[in-house]
């Protein structure tokens, strides 16, 4: 652990696909001023530039490589604007975001010596005045002494419908069983896979956001943030 992880307060907030983690960790990171790691974008950075430089997903030494080289920018957004990401120097803001690309990268985060790679580049992100942390296994493996460690979850219909939500738009054709079966799929993958595998953190605080809108769940975090004397 670097002791940059210990001076720094850090937040932690891990879950399946679509518990709704990506617009929690913005928001709450937007009020409390604090540094966001959003750990996904790793693993679907990873996906895309194997895909870039014709990698299978099977040449685990060769994703190693790619992983630990990435040469990626986050480049902060702007007042209301999205944050820009930028891979090779090519901007993959939206590119990253694909469904291909999140089943492979959700492929290669069950390789343990990719996760080896990314672990002290996500440390890296632990900036003063803090950071909150986005991801699968940020509360047991990659910040395992946060201030505050929260996981989401909501039913796999649930998260299903939000993520048809946010499709249907660009994706006119996008079919409501074939996002439930990927989501199931892909939870299954990140539940069973022997390195890290996403689990709440015994000391995590465990919210499911089923019925919760995402006002709620903010306020429901910012409270434990308040208990914790982290606001
Ligand atoms: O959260 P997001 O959908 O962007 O993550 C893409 C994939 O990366 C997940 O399905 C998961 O397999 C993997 N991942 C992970 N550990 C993290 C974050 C993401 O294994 N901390």
């Amino acid at each position: 652990m670097s002791i940059r992880e210990k001076q720094v307060p850090v937040i932690t907030v891990d879950g399946p696909s679509g518990s709704g983690k990506g617009t929690i960790c913005q928001l709450l990171a937007r009020e409390l001023g604090w540094e966001l790691l959003d750990s996904g974008a790793l693993y679907r950075l990873t996906a895309l530039a194997a895909r870039h430089h014709g990698v299978a997903l099977e040449d685990v030494e060769a994703l190693e490589v790619l992983a630990a080289h990435l040469d990626v920018q986050f480049r902060p957004a702007d007042e209301g604007q999205e944050m820009q990401i930028v891979l090779e120097g090519e901007e993959v803001t939206h590119a990253i975001r694909n469904e291909r690309v999140g089943e492979d990268a959700s492929v290669i985060a069950a390789l343990g010596p990719v996760r080896a790679a990314l672990l002290n580049r996500q440390r890296d992100f632990a900036r003063a005045p803090g950071l909150v942390a986005d991801g699968r296994d940020m509360g047991t493996v990659v910040f395992p002494s946060a201030e505050l460690k929260i996981y989401l979850d909501a039913s796999a219909e649930e998260r299903a419908q939000r993520r048809y939500k946010q499709l249907i738009s660009k994706e006119p054709g996008a079919s409501l069983d074939d996002i439930l079966n990927d989501i199931k799929a892909r939870d299954a993958r990140d539940m069973n896979r022997v390195v890290a595998p996403l689990k709440p953190a015994p000391d995590a605080v465990r919210l499911d956001t089923t019925r919760m809108s995402i006002e709620a769940v903010l306020q429901a975090v910012l409270d434990e943030a308040r208990h914790r004397g982290l606001r």
